[in-house]
């Protein structure tokens, strides 16, 4: 590739440690303190044409899905309008019942991703405006949708996504600020958000401090062939997004779950071999997922824990903790995803893995 490595042993590494700086380029120019809103250029739909939506349609696929699962959660919170998350390749050949009102968006980080682009064609085909939520300027996606927002994050060269997930998490949480200005969101709060949004960059940075515990962690778990991820409402993307990037580039059989639904199934796999991997931090759940980590240890696996509060119960009874800033509730999964990409790249690592180009996986799929 033509892209340096900058001194890292590979891109998968250089991009993660980007994302201090990813995502300011993805809020650059588009927090309006004046308003406490969000401001975009390339939207192509009024305010009041906004304001008339009623559904949100948000679709994608691998990680850019796990970002639109979040952003669901995000837009709900601000903005108070329906939202339904659909796998592209489901999407393009259902024919959902959808109001005149509902719009899409297609979250792509290539912009050519076929089953994206498909379900794009068939909501455009039936009358809804689209937007694209994408990082490669004039792609196929890009172009085709009516307007957009791009996140300006650079190349994204490890097949494995990591500081395209954590911008369009970014994008979306400017998008949920923006749509809900425009219905219930008041003037303070917007302007809580978007000071919450300004603090964000410094708080990724201090989330890459923890790659030396997550190597340290990785050493010891590398052997495990079974790891549970699990988190709740902000967090249960999260926990999908671990435990993707661990597989992806490991090639270790990874199940993210939301935290309280593992006794309906996950909880069967647990065993002293199968490390259970917790996003826990601070907040309206905290004490539900204690609950949810004492059943684990109860029955002798593993836990791992990342938190925000190093004195808190959680890092009592985890085995191991990676401790993050503590930020609002809205924007942990953001921080919570870096020390979960640097867990998998030294695992990947560990066990000899080709981190940038794991087998069998494309950087963007162009065939259905
Ligand atoms: C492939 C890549 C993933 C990516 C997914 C969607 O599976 O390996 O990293 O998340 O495609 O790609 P897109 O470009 O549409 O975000």
């Amino acid at each position: 590739s033509q892209v340096s490595l900058n001194g890292f042993p590979h891109y998968m590494l250089k991009e993660i440690f980007e994302q201090p700086e990813t995502i300011r380029a993805a809020m650059r120019g588009r927090l309006d303190e004046d308003e406490a809103t969000a401001k975009f250029g390339g939207l192509n739909l009024t305010p009041r044409q906004l304001q008339r939506v009623d559904r949100l349609v948000l679709t994608a696929c691998g990680t850019s899905w796990h970002s639109a699962l979040l952003g669901e959660y995000m837009l709900e919170a601000f903005a108070r309008i329906p939202v339904e998350v659909e796998y592209a390749s489901e999407l393009r050949y259902r024919n959902p019942p959808l109001s005149t009102n509902s719009l899409l968006f297609a979250i792509t980080q290539s912009g050519e991703t076929i089953d994206t682009l498909a379900a794009l064609r068939e909501i455009k085909r039936k009358g809804h405006p689209t937007l694209a939520i994408c990082n490669v300027v004039g792609s196929t996606i890009a172009r085709e949708a009516d307007g957009g927002v791009y996140l300006h994050a650079g190349p994204e060269i490890g097949v494995a996504s990591t500081k395209a997930y954590t911008s369009q998490c970014t994008v979306l949480a400017l998008l949920a600020l923006y749509i809900g200005r425009l219905n219930h969101l008041s003037f303070e709060a917007g302007l809580r958000i978007i000071e919450e949004l300004k603090a964000l960059p410094d708080q990724v940075e201090k989330a890459l401090d923890t790659n030396n515990e997550a190597r340290r962690i990785a050493a010891k778990y590398a052997g495990c062939n079974n790891f549970l991820y699990l988190g709740r409402q902000f967090n249960f993307p999260t926990a999908l997004e671990g435990a993707l990037k661990l597989k992806e580039i490991s090639y270790i059989h990874a199940e993210g779950y939301p935290a309280a639904e593992m006794k309906h199934g996950p909880i069967a796999l647990v065993d002293e071999n199968t490390p259970s991997v917790f996003i826990v931090p601070q907040g309206g759940v905290y004490h539900k997922v204690i609950s949810n980590m004492e059943e684990i240890k109860a029955r002798g696996g593993p836990l791992i824990a990342v938190v925000d509060d190093p004195s808190g119960r959680a890092a009592e009874l985890a085995d191991d903790v990676i401790c993050v800033p503590s930020v609002s509730e809205f924007l942990q999964p953001i921080v919570a995803a870096v020390p979960l990409q640097l867990l998998a790249y030294h695992i990947a690592v560990h066990r000899g893995c080709d981190v940038d180009k794991p087998r069998n996986l494309a950087k963007s799929v162009t065939v259905e």
